[in-house]
């Protein structure tokens, strides 16, 4: 009998596998866990400085001291990866991004020094300009526009010192072409064979990353084209596909979707279409919109969270960027 000859009711009941939690439980088919998270911290100069960030509401600057608290505290949670970004001092930003290929800069410090305290957590850092430079963008100009190859030179370098400095992902955020390739040559050559490359591969121009652009300062002047001429089109998805396809065979290791929820679509054609592990990323705005709402009084702040990361994982995610990751897990451990 074929099952929808079966699917009459009352044979037919859907209510019976969902009657008690016990049998939810054993025939669910997506399951969050803290093993699926990955925690941004964004990472500034000084001492004992943790420093909210208005637009991203229960997200803190930290310092390197601070950082390595809020690393331990997220091993201790079970989360495998952090994400780390800098605030660069504005008296460090120029128009080439010189500051982000500077053996010693923040970021390479916070690497080492997060590195030398908790050993076993990951490590994944962006390679991209846009916290370097004075125009916001991530990569440097030739007239007016961002130019490819140029730029793609410096992205070299950038992942280099921050390999070198114990990065364990370097992960290229920036969208140009070829960079994966030359990252990966430039890797092997130094002997660095096991410094992962995870692209953000498929990554879209939008607005949702506007509270991010706050934390690391970066929103400053963009201009009139934003970063269109690099991300992708939010309209696109074959092209998605396509990004992706190039970033493996140049030798990436995990490839990217972001944003994440507004996105799903394409996250479930992108993990459909490849055999590497395809992440996706709660972005700043797609948080801070929960977050917001859920203050006002809109809905509970942590059912939204896990619904929305479990859908992440229904579209096929094998981890997730979210700034909400410890407070995930710390729920996920009955520990909220
Ligand atoms: C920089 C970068 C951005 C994000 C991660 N890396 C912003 C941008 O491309 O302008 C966004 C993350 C977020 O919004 O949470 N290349």
């Amino acid at each position: 009998m074929t099952t929808s000859a079966l699917g009459s009711f009352p044979a037919t009941r859907m209510r019976r596998l969902r009657a008690a939690t016990w049998r939810r439980r054993l025939v669910r088919e997506t399951i969050l866990t803290a093993d699926d998270l990955v925690q941004p911290l964004f990472v500034v100069e000084g001492k004992g400085v943790r420093q909210s960030v208005p637009t991203l509401p229960g997200v803190t600057r930290l310092s390197i001291d601070e950082a390595i608290k809020d690393a331990q505290a997220a091993y201790d949670l079970g989360i495998p990866a952090l994400a780390l970004f800098p605030v660069v001092d504005a008296s460090l930003k120029d128009d080439q991004g010189r500051e982000a290929v500077n053996p010693k800069n923040l970021l390479c410090r916070a690497v080492t020094a997060i590195k030398k305290a908790v050993p076993d957590i990951g490590l994944i850092c962006d390679v991209a300009l846009d916290p370097y430079t004075v125009h916001g963008h991530d990569g440097i100009f030739d007239g007016d526009d961002v130019v490819n190859d140029a730029t793609v030179d410096v992205l070299v370098k950038q992942a280099l010192v921050l390999a070198e400095a114990g990065c364990d992902v370097v992960a290229p955020s920036d969208m140009m072409d070829g960079r994966i390739a030359a990252v990966r040559r430039v890797l092997e050559d130094r002997g660095l064979v096991n410094t992962m490359i995870m692209a953000y591969s498929a990554k879209y121009a939008s607005a949702f990353y506007g509270p991010f652009r706050d934390a690391v300062g970066s929103k400053a002047t963009l201009g009139p084209k934003g970063k269109h001429t690099y991300q992708m089109d939010a309209a696109n998805t074959d092209e998605a596909l396509r990004e992706v396809d190039l970033d493996i065979a140049e030798g990436a290791d995990m490839v990217m979707v972001k944003p994440g929820m507004p996105y799903l679509d394409v996250l479930a054609r992108v993990t459909a279409h490849v055999n590497v592990p395809v992440l996706a990323y709660q972005v700043s705005g797609e948080y801070a919109m929960l977050m917001i709402a859920a203050a006002n009084g809109a809905f509970d702040q942590a059912a939204v969270m896990r619904e929305s990361l479990l859908a992440f994982k229904r579209a096929g995610a094998a981890a997730i960027f979210t700034y909400a990751a410890m407070d995930v897990a710390r729920a996920l451990a009955g520990k909220s």
